[in-house]
């Protein structure tokens, strides 16, 4: 059994960098080939043995609130039907009675003030936090890697990976004291630092399994990098007291908030799809030859 039983979502995001698709429909529901991202965040915290999820939502976001309840009217209609394989999809979208809360941000704060909103439903055990912007593939899901090193390590950690020197004003990114396998001990972390002052090049990726502590210096934080209040401050603020630890996971990281990362990572889960990998691949091949002939 894990220790870790519940997950925070901040989904209150409003996408604009996907205007306009996200006029109308939340970041949260587009679809990577055929499953929204959101999916993805809850199958991998499932996988880690989450029982409790948390989402963290704000105004007009009802599509992603639908998403998980009972469609009623669809359900009968493809059991009358005899759509079995259809009726199978809906799966993944079915939750536990009591086991999805939805609260609203109200503000647009930050992230750190998201997480803040779930100090009442997390009490005070260890809870994770996951950023479905950022979509991991691999054979394990990355949360499921930390918890078990969590179990071994304790104290606060971050999923990390290493990045180019340049990039380290994206991220969060971890002052590294020393490495043992793939877990890295932490002094503490920066917001976003401009990459000539970065303590490392280690980066934070959406993964937290964050010590219930986290909560008092959430509570009285000030606004950091961008004037938002950083979950990044409030756990550099509690690592010397409950420890910071860094984890190197093994995966793909996409990262589904930019277009790029978005459209890279349909592509890549397209062709891993074995109903779609091969008709798939062959055509980026042949606009891949097209291209060239054209150049
Ligand atoms: C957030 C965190 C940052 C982290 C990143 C990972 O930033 O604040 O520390 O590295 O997610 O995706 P955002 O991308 O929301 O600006």
């Amino acid at each position: 059994m894990t220790h870790i039983r519940k997950a925070v979502f901040p989904v209150a995001g409003m996408g604009t960098r996907f205007l306009p698709a996200t006029k109308s429909v939340p970041k949260e529901m587009l679809p990577l080939v055929d499953r929204p991202l959101i999916q993805y965040a809850i199958d991998e915290a499932r996988e880690a043995g989450i029982e409790e999820f948390i989402f963290v939502s704000a105004a007009g976001k009802g599509a992603l609130e639908d998403y998980f309840d009972t469609a009623a009217a669809l359900e009968m209609s493809l059991k009358s039907k005899g759509k079995t394989e259809a009726l199978k999809a809906l799966e993944p979208t079915r939750m536990p009675e009591g086991a999805l809360t939805i609260l609203r941000q109200g503000k647009a704060l930050g992230l750190g003030h998201a997480v803040r909103q779930a100090r009442r439903l997390i009490g005070d055990e260890a809870f994770a936090v996951l950023l479905p912007d950022d979509v991991i593939m691999g054979s394990k899901g990355v949360l499921a890697q930390m918890v078990e090193a969590h179990s071994q390590v304790g104290g606060h950690m971050v999923a990390s990976m290493d990045v180019a020197r340049e990039a380290t004003s994206a991220y969060g990114v971890l002052d590294v004291a020393h490495q043992n396998g793939r877990v890295l001990t932490a002094h503490g972390m920066v917001e976003k630092p401009r990459p000539d002052v970065a303590p490392s090049t280690q980066a934070v990726v959406g993964r937290y399994i964050l010590e219930a502590s986290v909560f008092d210096r959430l509570a009285d934080l000030g606004p950091g990098a961008g004037g938002e209040l950083q979950l990044t401050d409030a756990i550099n603020a509690d690592a010397g007291k409950a420890g910071l630890s860094g984890y190197q996971f093994a995966g793909e990281r996409f990262d589904c908030g930019s277009i790029q990362g978005f459209v890279q990572a349909t592509a890549a889960f397209a062709m891993q799809r074995g109903d779609l990998a091969d008709e798939f691949t062959a055509f980026i091949r042949s606009r891949q030859s097209a291209a060239k002939q054209a150049a």
